[in-house]
């Protein structure tokens, strides 16, 4: 606690918020995902086909899974963290493909939590935890967050207040890194020509993700730069448009049983953001990054953020 001003205010996604999108049901959500559950945009070099084939659909996730785990240097013995673990097609890929020793995910909401549980995979551990309140004994080898870095903040926070929030983050993943240990992360972001302010966002604030806010490639560099250096970058908005497009005709050709276990209000939501995500993925107004970080092995001469770690030694 900061004792000049009080509790520091909260930044991003609450359990709450989180919660209100994740557990609406696991079962929803199988209906249009792909059978590991993976609810993050897909890899597709070399794929081609419709986007709703469930076979299609399933090797393009586990192309992606594959990327982030050796972009994070995971290897057999290795012990990772996935930062926003979802329902566990990583954390089980890794310990079944990867040979890793050990893989953790956290995740706030508690369907997942109980599904990953639910798995009985060797070597791993989940907890509903956010970030923020992670203290593990050990460090880890790598680490992955795919999707979750646009829980990080909220609608309405100045870029300064965005940076210090990311920065937080960074420093606390270096802190868990040896050093040259590598973070791979996958997030949306905001291109420059979109405005926070522009009714698309919000909507996306205001009816599908609340507490949460996009990035700016620009945000990022910066709040990384006393810990990590970006050492690869991928532009994939046109892999998020194409998941996207496959997402929805599952969803709309499942609509009948969708309907039944969500209602009809919270499907047409759901099949309306996923439209217009695909339409703000085609017109670039977001798009994907893929980014491999690397840890310093020393600390930059810039200052941590207000309420962030000092980088270990
Ligand atoms: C879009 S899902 C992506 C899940 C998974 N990585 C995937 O690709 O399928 C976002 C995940 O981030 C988690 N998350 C969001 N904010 C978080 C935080 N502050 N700490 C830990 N997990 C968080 C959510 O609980 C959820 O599991």
């Amino acid at each position: 606690m900061n004792t000049l001003t009080g509790p520091r205010p909260r930044t991003g996604a609450t359990a709450a918020d989180i919660q209100a999108h994740y557990d609406i049901g696991k079962d929803f959500y199988a209906l249009w995902l792909d059978p590991g559950l993976t609810y993050s945009c897909a890899l597709w070099d070399g794929i081609t086909g419709a986007p709703g084939n469930t076979d299609l659909l399933a090797q393009a996730q586990h192309a992606k899974l594959r990327y982030h785990l050796e972009q994070a240097g995971i290897t057999a013995g290795s012990r990772l963290l996935d930062i926003g673990c979802g329902w566990g097609s990583l954390l089980r890929t890794a310990v079944e493909e990867t040979g890793a020793g050990r893989a953790v995910g956290l995740t706030l909401s508690a369907d997942q939590h109980a599904h990953v549980r639910s798995l009985g995979l060797p070597g791993v551990d989940v907890a509903v935890q956010d970030w923020r309140d992670h203290e593990p004994d050990d460090g880890y080898d790598g680490i992955v967050s795919i999707g979750a870095f646009e829980h990080f903040t909220h609608q309405g926070m100045s870029r300064d207040e965005r940076i210090d929030a990311y920065r937080s983050f960074f420093a606390r993943c270096a802190g868990w890194l040896p050093p040259l240990g590598r973070l791979s992360l996958q997030t949306i972001a905001l291109t420059d020509d979109t405005n926070h302010e522009d009714s698309v966002p919000d909507f996306f604030a205001r009816e599908v993700f609340p507490g949460s806010g996009l990035p700016r490639l620009s945000e990022i560099a910066t709040a990384c730069e006393p810990y990590f250096a970006i050492t690869r970058l991928r532009e994939d908005g046109a892999d998020y448009a194409r998941t996207l497009r496959g997402w929805s005709s599952r969803l709309f050709q499942a609509r009948e049983e969708a309907q039944r276990l969500v209602g009809p209000d919270a499907y047409l939501r759901y099949r309306t953001y996923l439209r217009a995500s695909e339409i703000v993925f085609m017109r670039q107004a977001s798009t994907l990054y893929r980014i491999t970080l690397r840890r310093r092995p020393e600390r930059r001469r810039l200052g941590p953020p207000s309420g962030g770690q000092a980088f270990p030694q």
